[in-house]
Protein backbone atom coordinates (compact mmCIF):
# COMPACT_ATOMS: atom_id res chain seq x y z
CA UNK A 1 0.00 0.00 0.00
CA UNK A 2 1.43 3.16 -1.10
CA UNK A 3 2.67 6.11 1.72
CA UNK A 4 0.38 8.96 1.20
CA UNK A 5 0.19 12.39 3.35
CA UNK A 6 -2.39 14.99 3.29
CA UNK A 7 -2.33 18.48 2.40
CA UNK A 8 -4.36 20.20 4.90
CA UNK A 9 -5.43 19.18 8.48
CA UNK A 10 -8.87 21.25 8.41
CA UNK A 11 -12.48 19.62 8.80
CA UNK A 12 -11.66 18.87 5.26
CA UNK A 13 -8.28 17.41 5.76
CA UNK A 14 -10.53 14.91 8.91
CA UNK A 15 -13.16 14.06 6.51
CA UNK A 16 -10.30 13.22 3.80
CA UNK A 17 -8.40 11.18 6.47
CA UNK A 18 -11.30 8.77 7.50
CA UNK A 19 -12.24 8.38 3.63
CA UNK A 20 -8.04 7.39 3.16
CA UNK A 21 -8.90 4.97 6.41
CA UNK A 22 -12.26 3.56 4.73
CA UNK A 23 -11.08 2.73 1.53
CA UNK A 24 -8.02 1.30 2.11
CA UNK A 25 -6.09 1.83 -0.74
CA UNK A 26 -3.70 4.03 0.17
CA UNK A 27 -2.05 4.36 4.08
CA UNK A 28 -1.78 7.87 5.52
CA UNK A 29 1.50 8.79 7.37
CA UNK A 30 0.72 12.38 8.15
CA UNK A 31 -0.42 15.87 7.04
CA UNK A 32 1.34 18.97 5.65
CA UNK A 33 -0.16 22.25 6.64
CA UNK A 34 0.97 25.97 6.91
CA UNK A 35 -0.81 26.51 9.80
CA UNK A 36 2.39 26.75 12.52
CA UNK A 37 -0.21 26.32 14.92
CA UNK A 38 -0.41 22.48 13.78
CA UNK A 39 2.68 21.11 13.31
CA UNK A 40 3.92 18.52 15.71
CA UNK A 41 0.00 18.27 16.84
CA UNK A 42 -2.09 14.93 16.07
CA UNK A 43 -5.12 15.69 13.99
CA UNK A 44 -7.51 12.32 14.49
CA UNK A 45 -4.18 10.37 15.45
CA UNK A 46 -2.39 11.36 12.61
CA UNK A 47 0.37 13.95 12.86
CA UNK A 48 1.19 17.28 11.14
CA UNK A 49 4.46 16.92 9.65
CA UNK A 50 4.83 20.08 9.42
CA UNK A 51 4.01 23.10 6.26
CA UNK A 52 3.67 21.94 2.54
CA UNK A 53 7.93 22.80 2.39
CA UNK A 54 7.91 19.70 3.56
CA UNK A 55 7.06 18.05 0.82
CA UNK A 56 10.32 17.18 -0.99
CA UNK A 57 11.21 16.08 2.71
CA UNK A 58 8.62 13.37 2.80
CA UNK A 59 9.01 12.44 -0.57
CA UNK A 60 12.78 11.60 0.20
CA UNK A 61 11.46 9.54 3.59
CA UNK A 62 9.55 7.46 1.06
CA UNK A 63 6.02 9.03 0.55
CA UNK A 64 5.51 8.31 -3.08
CA UNK A 65 1.81 10.58 -3.39
CA UNK A 66 -0.58 13.38 -1.85
CA UNK A 67 -4.27 13.92 -1.40
CA UNK A 68 -5.28 17.58 -1.32
CA UNK A 69 -7.54 18.45 1.10
CA UNK A 70 -8.13 22.27 1.15
CA UNK A 71 -11.66 23.81 0.36
CA UNK A 72 -10.31 26.84 -1.39
CA UNK A 73 -10.75 26.14 -5.41
CA UNK A 74 -7.59 28.11 -6.12
CA UNK A 75 -5.26 26.56 -3.98
CA UNK A 76 -6.21 23.14 -4.58
CA UNK A 77 -5.47 23.15 -8.09
CA UNK A 78 -2.71 25.14 -7.78
CA UNK A 79 -1.40 22.86 -5.05
CA UNK A 80 -1.68 19.93 -7.75
CA UNK A 81 0.39 21.52 -10.04
CA UNK A 82 2.87 21.80 -7.03
CA UNK A 83 2.42 18.21 -5.65
CA UNK A 84 3.15 16.81 -9.58
CA UNK A 85 6.15 19.26 -9.98
CA UNK A 86 7.86 17.40 -6.70
CA UNK A 87 7.27 14.38 -8.71
CA UNK A 88 4.33 13.13 -5.98
CA UNK A 89 1.68 11.13 -7.06
CA UNK A 90 -1.91 12.87 -6.94
CA UNK A 91 -3.84 10.42 -5.13
CA UNK A 92 -7.78 10.58 -5.47
CA UNK A 93 -10.11 9.78 -2.34
CA UNK A 94 -13.06 8.38 -2.84
CA UNK A 95 -14.94 6.67 -0.44
CA UNK A 96 -16.33 3.36 -0.63
CA UNK A 97 -20.25 3.76 -0.09
CA UNK A 98 -19.75 6.65 -3.27
CA UNK A 99 -21.05 5.24 -6.33
CA UNK A 100 -20.24 5.62 -9.96
CA UNK A 101 -21.78 4.98 -13.25
CA UNK A 102 -19.30 2.10 -14.94
CA UNK A 103 -18.71 4.82 -17.59
CA UNK A 104 -18.65 7.98 -15.47
CA UNK A 105 -15.30 8.71 -15.67
CA UNK A 106 -13.15 10.64 -13.04
CA UNK A 107 -9.60 13.01 -13.51
CA UNK A 108 -6.78 12.83 -10.35
CA UNK A 109 -6.89 14.31 -7.23
CA UNK A 110 -10.44 14.18 -6.99
CA UNK A 111 -12.35 13.52 -3.51
CA UNK A 112 -15.25 11.65 -3.23
CA UNK A 113 -17.49 11.78 -0.31
CA UNK A 114 -19.58 9.26 1.67
CA UNK A 115 -22.84 8.80 0.13
CA UNK A 116 -22.40 10.75 -3.07
CA UNK A 117 -23.85 9.63 -6.81
CA UNK A 118 -22.29 10.22 -10.15
CA UNK A 119 -24.71 8.71 -12.67
CA UNK A 120 -24.16 7.35 -16.32
CA UNK A 121 -21.46 9.31 -18.39
CA UNK A 122 -20.37 12.08 -15.91
CA UNK A 123 -17.33 13.48 -16.66
CA UNK A 124 -15.56 14.86 -13.10
CA UNK A 125 -12.42 17.33 -13.59
CA UNK A 126 -9.48 17.25 -11.77
CA UNK A 127 -9.28 18.18 -8.14
CA UNK A 128 -13.17 18.03 -7.65
CA UNK A 129 -14.95 17.72 -4.43
CA UNK A 130 -17.90 16.12 -4.60
CA UNK A 131 -18.75 16.22 -1.30
CA UNK A 132 -21.49 14.14 1.48
CA UNK A 133 -24.25 12.92 -0.44
CA UNK A 134 -24.04 14.48 -2.92
CA UNK A 135 -26.09 13.86 -6.53
CA UNK A 136 -24.42 14.18 -9.70
CA UNK A 137 -27.24 13.19 -12.42
CA UNK A 138 -26.58 11.42 -16.26
CA UNK A 139 -24.42 13.03 -18.22
CA UNK A 140 -23.08 16.21 -16.00
CA UNK A 141 -19.46 17.95 -16.59
CA UNK A 142 -17.71 19.04 -13.36
CA UNK A 143 -15.02 21.28 -14.61
CA UNK A 144 -11.08 21.29 -12.90
CA UNK A 145 -11.52 22.25 -9.39
CA UNK A 146 -15.06 22.34 -8.38
CA UNK A 147 -16.57 22.25 -5.24
CA UNK A 148 -20.05 20.52 -5.45
CA UNK A 149 -20.65 20.70 -1.62
CA UNK A 150 -22.67 18.26 0.60
CA UNK A 151 -26.20 17.36 -0.20
CA UNK A 152 -26.38 19.22 -3.98
CA UNK A 153 -28.76 18.11 -6.02
CA UNK A 154 -27.28 18.48 -10.32
CA UNK A 155 -29.49 17.18 -12.59
CA UNK A 156 -29.35 15.62 -15.81
CA UNK A 157 -26.69 17.28 -18.80
CA UNK A 158 -25.33 20.29 -16.22
CA UNK A 159 -22.29 21.78 -16.82
CA UNK A 160 -20.18 23.16 -13.84
CA UNK A 161 -17.08 24.98 -15.30
CA UNK A 162 -13.56 25.36 -13.44
CA UNK A 163 -13.81 26.72 -10.00
CA UNK A 164 -17.16 26.88 -9.60
CA UNK A 165 -18.53 26.52 -6.10
CA UNK A 166 -21.89 25.03 -5.70
CA UNK A 167 -22.90 25.82 -1.76
CA UNK A 168 -24.54 22.99 0.59
CA UNK A 169 -27.91 21.49 0.25
CA UNK A 170 -28.52 23.83 -3.69
CA UNK A 171 -30.16 22.17 -6.62
CA UNK A 172 -29.18 22.93 -10.20
CA UNK A 173 -32.13 22.07 -12.67
CA UNK A 174 -31.42 20.08 -16.04
CA UNK A 175 -29.10 21.34 -18.89
CA UNK A 176 -28.09 24.32 -16.70
CA UNK A 177 -24.18 25.40 -17.44
CA UNK A 178 -22.80 27.02 -13.90
CA UNK A 179 -19.93 29.56 -15.15
CA UNK A 180 -16.66 29.21 -14.15
CA UNK A 181 -15.57 30.33 -10.66
CA UNK A 182 -19.61 31.44 -9.93
CA UNK A 183 -20.85 30.67 -6.68
CA UNK A 184 -23.94 29.22 -5.95
CA UNK A 185 -25.26 30.04 -2.32
CA UNK A 186 -26.77 27.02 0.36
CA UNK A 187 -29.93 25.93 -0.85
CA UNK A 188 -30.13 27.82 -4.23
CA UNK A 189 -32.55 26.52 -6.64
CA UNK A 190 -30.99 27.45 -10.00
CA UNK A 191 -32.97 27.48 -12.62
CA UNK A 192 -31.23 29.42 -15.38
CA UNK A 193 -27.18 30.08 -15.86
CA UNK A 194 -24.81 31.14 -14.14
CA UNK A 195 -22.50 33.73 -15.66
CA UNK A 196 -19.03 33.41 -14.37
CA UNK A 197 -18.12 34.40 -11.40
CA UNK A 198 -21.14 35.75 -10.45
CA UNK A 199 -22.71 34.80 -6.74
CA UNK A 200 -26.29 33.63 -6.85
CA UNK A 201 -29.00 32.83 -3.84
CA UNK A 202 -32.05 31.39 -3.85
CA UNK A 203 -35.10 30.66 -4.71
CA UNK A 204 -35.00 30.68 -8.00
CA UNK A 205 -31.50 31.78 -7.81
CA UNK A 206 -30.68 35.63 -8.46
CA UNK A 207 -27.73 37.14 -8.76
CA UNK A 208 -26.43 38.88 -5.51
CA UNK A 209 -22.72 39.41 -6.88
CA UNK A 210 -21.91 40.72 -10.48
CA UNK A 211 -19.05 38.95 -12.38
CA UNK A 212 -16.35 41.75 -11.57
CA UNK A 213 -15.09 44.76 -13.76
CA UNK A 214 -11.83 44.00 -16.38
CA UNK A 215 -9.74 46.35 -13.63
CA UNK A 216 -11.29 44.09 -10.63
CA UNK A 217 -10.51 41.12 -12.49
CA UNK A 218 -6.85 42.27 -13.12
CA UNK A 219 -6.73 43.10 -9.43
CA UNK A 220 -8.00 39.61 -8.52
CA UNK A 221 -5.46 38.19 -10.41
CA UNK A 222 -2.28 39.40 -8.89
CA UNK A 223 -2.07 36.96 -5.70
CA UNK A 224 -2.27 34.55 -7.45
CA UNK A 225 0.36 35.52 -9.88
CA UNK A 226 3.21 35.66 -6.22
CA UNK A 227 5.27 32.85 -5.97
CA UNK A 228 4.31 30.83 -2.97
CA UNK A 229 6.31 31.71 -0.44
CA UNK A 230 7.30 29.02 2.68
CA UNK A 231 5.56 30.45 5.75
CA UNK A 232 4.61 33.88 4.34
CA UNK A 233 1.33 35.29 4.87
CA UNK A 234 0.50 36.00 1.41
CA UNK A 235 0.79 32.49 0.99
CA UNK A 236 -2.73 31.28 -0.32
CA UNK A 237 -2.31 28.28 1.61
CA UNK A 238 -1.46 30.06 4.71
CA UNK A 239 -4.73 32.42 4.37
CA UNK A 240 -6.79 29.49 3.53
CA UNK A 241 -5.43 27.52 6.87
CA UNK A 242 -5.84 31.03 9.20
C1 LIG B 1 -23.89 32.72 -1.13
C2 LIG B 1 -22.83 33.06 -0.10
C3 LIG B 1 -21.44 32.61 -0.60
C4 LIG B 1 -22.87 34.57 0.03
O1 LIG B 1 -21.93 34.99 0.95
P1 LIG B 1 -21.57 36.56 1.00
O2 LIG B 1 -21.04 36.98 -0.35
O3 LIG B 1 -20.69 36.75 2.18
O4 LIG B 1 -22.99 37.27 1.12
P2 LIG B 1 -23.65 37.91 2.42
O5 LIG B 1 -23.61 36.98 3.58
O6 LIG B 1 -23.09 39.29 2.58
O7 LIG B 1 -25.19 38.03 1.98
C5 LIG B 1 -25.62 38.94 0.99
C6 LIG B 1 -27.13 38.86 0.92
O8 LIG B 1 -27.52 37.58 0.39
C7 LIG B 1 -28.32 36.85 1.33
N1 LIG B 1 -27.88 35.47 1.28
C8 LIG B 1 -26.61 35.00 1.50
N2 LIG B 1 -26.57 33.67 1.32
C9 LIG B 1 -27.82 33.30 1.00
C10 LIG B 1 -28.39 32.04 0.71
N3 LIG B 1 -27.64 30.92 0.71
N4 LIG B 1 -29.70 32.00 0.41
C11 LIG B 1 -30.46 33.11 0.41
N5 LIG B 1 -29.96 34.35 0.68
C12 LIG B 1 -28.66 34.42 0.98
C13 LIG B 1 -28.03 37.49 2.67
O9 LIG B 1 -29.11 37.30 3.57
C14 LIG B 1 -27.83 38.93 2.27
O10 LIG B 1 -29.11 39.53 2.05
P3 LIG B 1 -29.38 41.08 2.43
O11 LIG B 1 -28.43 41.87 1.56
O12 LIG B 1 -30.81 41.24 2.09
O13 LIG B 1 -29.07 41.20 3.85
C15 LIG B 1 -23.06 32.35 1.26
O14 LIG B 1 -24.11 32.96 1.99
C16 LIG B 1 -23.41 30.88 1.08
O15 LIG B 1 -24.56 30.48 0.88
N6 LIG B 1 -22.34 30.06 1.20
C17 LIG B 1 -22.43 28.64 1.04
C18 LIG B 1 -21.87 27.95 2.30
C19 LIG B 1 -21.78 26.47 2.11
O16 LIG B 1 -22.43 25.87 1.30
N7 LIG B 1 -20.95 25.85 2.94
C20 LIG B 1 -20.73 24.41 2.84
C21 LIG B 1 -19.25 24.12 2.78
S1 LIG B 1 -18.94 22.39 2.64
Amino acid sequence: MMDIVILGAGGHGRVVLDIIQQARTHRAIGFLDNNPALHGRRVDGLPVLGGIDQLDEVRQRGVRGAVIAIGDNGVRRALGDRVEAGELELVSAIHPSAQLASNASAGKGVVIAAGALVCAHCQIGDYAILNTGCIVDHESMIGTSVHICPGVRLAGHVVVESGAFVGIGATVVQNVRIGFEAIVGAGAVVTQDVDPMTTVVGVPARAIKDAPTAAEFASMLAPTQRPIGLGDPRDPMHVAQA
